[in-house]
């Protein structure tokens, strides 16, 4: 008899996302004149830029001619992209890397949900509260984790609280841990972490044999000069760190996927007789049987970012959606929110109104106001009494959905 894998059964909630969604459509059909202003999930409002889409039309004329047709290509990636990552990403920050340590993929929410796989089903993973919810869910389907507790937690997995009072960096677990997702700029909370806090966590997984995923999927928002981009910006963490970037909210490739994770040869992880296991060899392997590679449109477009007018025509975007971040942060302090985050994120973190529950501000914002945000406790225990809003948004809108805040 055909089972299922029950691993699946103990995941709690719908997706957040979808849940999102599903309640905005719901409301939407009920309301078809309600004038909805979406600032939940984060996708982008700007077009794709101009050196983006000229290099994209390249290639499909490439694409459409036999004489340089691209079939399959390498699974890690096109050097020619790998090569602009090391040195526009990297070598530019006194990151020195090698190209096989750059695996190119078509996005960081699967490089970060499959990452787990390399790893055994022994490890306790420690996750901030709040976190993106994908670092969380991939080990439960794994069955890296027990079942549900009442509160929403997942038996077996180590929470590190983030709140405003450890300026949402988390302190070091007091239980051992051996893999640890840290997301900086954070995701949801806009929050960034030093080079300080970043060498603490590094010395931490050196000296318990742990290893850190570091998703920096935000790190082209960083405005603060003395904010690493990188976790390999601080000495040693070759050998514990895995990184992950995307163009996504780089450069606005959400419907268009491209993203990267780095392997430094350094990483290693034990096998059961004590021996240390190379972790590049073994994603590598990973990525080459599950993954033709991201399609060579993706990346002739994502290489074109590295370009002079790709770097200038995407800055502009960037300071955009920096601007309606400082605009909502401005409105709602205003209002008496406290806020947090978009200064060097796109996300603005903020209290609820009176403090009520994050699902329950999420409904009054839409039936009240039509404006959509994200709730705080979809992101964890600790997101609970908060609310995400996204500044990826046209700025009218952003200015609109302000005004409305001002009359809750
Ligand atoms: C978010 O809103 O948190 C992100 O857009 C989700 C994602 O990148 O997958």
């Amino acid at each position: 008899m055909i089972r299922v894998n029950e691993n699946y059964l103990k995941l709690q909630a719908g997706y957040l996302f979808p849940e999102i969604s599903r309640r905005v459509s719901a409301f939407a059909g009920e309301n078809p004149k309600a004038n909805i202003i979406r600032m939940g999930i984060g996708d982008v409002t700007e077009p794709l830029v101009p050196a983006v889409v000229e290099a994209m039309h390249k290639a499909v004329d490439e694409m459409g001619d036999r004489a340089t047709l691209k079939g399959y290509g390498p699974e890690q990636g096109y050097d020619f992209l790998r090569q602009a990552i090391l040195d526009n990403d990297y070598k530019s920050r006194g990151v020195d890397l090698a190209l096989d340590e750059i695996f190119v993929s078509d996005g960081s929410k699967c490089d970060t949900g499959n990452i787990q796989e390399v790893f055994g089903l022994d490890n306790t993973i420690a996750v901030t509260d709040p976190v993106y919810p994908v670092y969380v869910d991939t080990n439960v389907m794994a069955g890296r984790t027990g079942t549900p507790l009442t509160n929403g937690q997942y038996g077996g997995i180590v929470y590190m609280p983030c709140t405003p009072s450890n300026q949402f960096v988390p302190q070091f677990p007091s239980e051992p841990v051996d893999l640890i997702y840290l997301c900086y700029p954070n995701n949801p909370t806009g929050a960034v972490a030093t080079k300080e806090q970043l060498s603490r966590w590094v010395d931490y997984a050196r000296k318990n044999q742990a290893v850190i995923l570091f998703d920096a999927a935000y790190e082209t928002y960083i405005s603060d000069p003395s904010i690493p981009h990188s976790i390999y910006e601080v000495p040693g963490a070759r050998q514990v760190a895995i990184e992950f970037r995307s163009f996504s909210k780089t450069a606005g490739f959400t419907g268009l996927r491209c993203a990267f994770a780095v392997v430094p040869k350094d990483v290693v992880a034990y096998a059961k007789d004590g021996k240390a296991v190379r972790v590049n060899p073994l994603w590598n392997r990973r990525h080459c049987t599950k993954f033709n590679g991201a399609s060579y449109i993706s990346q002739a477009a994502a290489a074109a970012v590295y370009t002079a007018d790709g770097k200038t025509q995407s800055r502009r975007i960037i300071d955009l959606y920096m601007t309606n971040a400082a605009i909502i942060r401005q409105s709602l302090s205003k209002l008496g929110y406290e806020v947090y985050g978009g200064i060097n994120a796109p996300y603005v973190w903020i209290t609820t109104k009176n403090r009520m529950g994050s699902w329950e501000f999420f409904d009054l914002l839409l039936r009240k106001i039509h404006v959509v945000a994200t709730p705080g406790a979809g992101f964890g225990l600790a997101g609970e009494g908060f609310m995400r809003l996204s500044a990826f948004n046209r700025p009218e809108k952003v200015k609109e959905a302000m005004e409305r805040f001002s009359t809750l």
